[in-house]
């Protein structure tokens, strides 16, 4: 795994915003995982930014999304489909049909999760996985103990994941107790995974991500056995790991060896 560590979120989420656009503008057809969360918010203002200013195009790119929220209809406040228009899709040049998100509102959600993998399957699968981390160590919506050859399916979001999620609904709104997500072994199929974690709270879901056993206990440990993964991290998020002065030596300021 590729650790860059830089000094601030503002910095980490600029260099995964460059990262992402560089791999965009090298391959105008790629197919992008993305994610959602908190965390992503700047790195997709950043994105809009970089196509306002004319200097990044999303007119041939196709996205995956990982998750969304069973018994949410794309256009409910707290979905991810709306996530997803109001961080990026409705400001950038990219085609809507091309944009793929599980349907939360599906009848029958099981069949929607087989579609949804077979639908990944059929596009060629995902070139670039964007991804984020939950306090847990959960990536897309696997919780602990999911299992790490996992595929797309129904999930129980944790109580703790549904606090942390809270704020996206409305006051007295029950926050959805399952979602649909993309399984560890799906995620680990992408071809490269970027994982972005700024602040504290993800200290130590970092930590064991990065440093720990592998194990279903912390799911974001799968991505150890992953060939292709960058963990853009600012301090905060740094602080936890022991090798953080290795980390800092290879890749000084967060930037790339002559090997890259
Ligand atoms: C949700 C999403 C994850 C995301 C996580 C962290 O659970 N399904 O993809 O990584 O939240 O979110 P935040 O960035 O808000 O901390």
């Amino acid at each position: 795994m590729k650790v860059l560590i830089l000094e601030d979120a503002a910095a980490a989420v600029a260099r995964a915003a460059g990262l992402v656009s560089a791999t965009v503008i090298s391959r105008p057809e790629i197919v992008l995982g993305l994610a959602t969360g908190g965390t992503m918010l700047p790195l997709y203002a950043d994105l809009r930014r970089r196509h306002a200013e004319g200097s990044l195009s999303f007119a041939g790119v196709t996205t995956f999304n990982l998750d969304e929220y069973v018994g949410l209809a794309p256009a409910h406040p707290g979905s991810y489909h709306t996530y997803m228009r109001e961080a990026l899709f409705d400001h950038v040049d990219i085609d809507p049909a091309r944009t793929h998100l599980p349907r939360g509102d599906a009848a029958d959600p099981r069949a929607e999760a087989q579609r949804y993998e077979q639908a990944i399957t059929d596009r060629g699968g995902i070139d670039l996985q964007l991804l984020g981390i939950g306090r847990n160590g959960h990536i897309g919506f696997n919780e602990p103990t999911s299992s790490l050859g996992s595929r797309t399916r129904i999930k129980t979001l944790t109580i703790e994941t549904r606090e942390a999620n809270r704020r996206y609904f409305t006051e007295g709104e029950e926050v959805p107790r399952y979602a649909l997500s993309m399984g560890i072994g799906t995620i680990m199929e992408a071809r490269a995974c970027l994982l972005l974690a700024t602040g504290s709270t993800k200290a130590e879901a970092c930590a064991r991500m990065i440093e720990g056993a592998i194990g279903a206990a912390c799911p974001a440990t799968a991505l150890q056995m992953h060939p292709r993964v960058t963990a853009v991290l600012d301090r905060e998020a740094a602080a936890a790991l022991e090798l953080k002065d290795y980390y800092d030596h290879v890749h000084p300021e967060g930037g790339d060896t002559v090997f890259d």
